[in-house]
């Protein structure tokens, strides 16, 4: 049985998660983002609050509703993810489980038409939301969290970003088609911390996120 909501082991602790894709659009009607359903992070912000948690859940546009019991922030673009992340500062701990687009275009204010010639697309780089956090002086959550999907070389791609963005954990995913993990509702996922990385069993994402969650409280201690 869940604790109430406001009760458990994460009650007076700010926690911030980042969820779903980002769009970044091309012209009014059409958009570039990475396959995301925000499924684990929903369950995520849901087994946070469940523990007691104040979440603040930065959402890009995702198919499965945001948890009950959050403080929902809506964004489209990574660019707007990043103000909105940074306007939730300071937290104790976040979790960036978001797939967010890398790359932004210039975006044309009109429908751009089909004229015979085909478009092409300068692509700018987006913002690190989460190196950028992970590398903060002033407000860096004492615990910063990302996730790594990965089509190959999983843990190793996953820990040199470990390093790279400068997190404590990451939590690391085999993504690739054969796996079914994309789109479904179960996950199966390496944390990789300080000291070392840990297989854990292929789960419901309900219970991948109660488990992660159990983690951030344990390694925060009590409030
Ligand atoms: N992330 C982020 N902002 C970005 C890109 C990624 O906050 N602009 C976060 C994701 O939410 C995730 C982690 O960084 O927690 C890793 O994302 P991933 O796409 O795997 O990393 P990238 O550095 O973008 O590397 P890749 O070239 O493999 O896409
Ligand atoms: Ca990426």
């Amino acid at each position: 049985i869940e604790s109430a909501l406001g009760d458990g082991p994460l009650k007076g602790r700010r926690v911030l998660v980042t969820s779903g894709p980002t769009h970044e659009p091309i012209d009014p009607v059409r958009y570039i983002a990475n396959r995301s359903s925000g499924a684990q992070g929903s369950a995520l912000g849901h087994a946070l609050a469940a523990l007691g948690a104040d979440v603040t859940f930065v959402t890009g546009p995702a198919e499965v509703p945001p948890p009950a019991g959050v403080d929902v922030v809506r964004v489209e673009t990574a660019r707007e993810m990043l103000a909105a992340t940074e306007a939730a500062l300071p937290v104790d701990a976040a979790i960036f489980a978001a797939a967010v687009a890398d790359w932004h275009v210039a975006g044309s204010e009109q429908k751009i038409k089909k004229t015979g010639t085909t478009p092409v697309l300068e692509f700018s780089e987006n913002p690190d939301i989460l190196a950028r956090v992970a590398q903060r002086d002033r407000d860096r959550p004492r615990l910063v969290v990302g996730f790594a999907a990965e089509t190959e070389n999983v843990l190793a791609h996953a820990e040199a970003k470990r390093t790279r963005k400068g997190c404590d954990w990451i939590v690391a995913n085999d993504v690739s088609p054969a796996t079914g993990i994309m789109g479904g509702t179960e996950n199966a996922v390496t944390l990789i911390t300080e000291t070392g990385a840990e297989e854990w069993p292929r789960a419901g994402k309900a219970d991948v996120a109660r488990r992660l969650a159990e983690r951030i409280a344990d390694a925060l201690g009590p409030a």
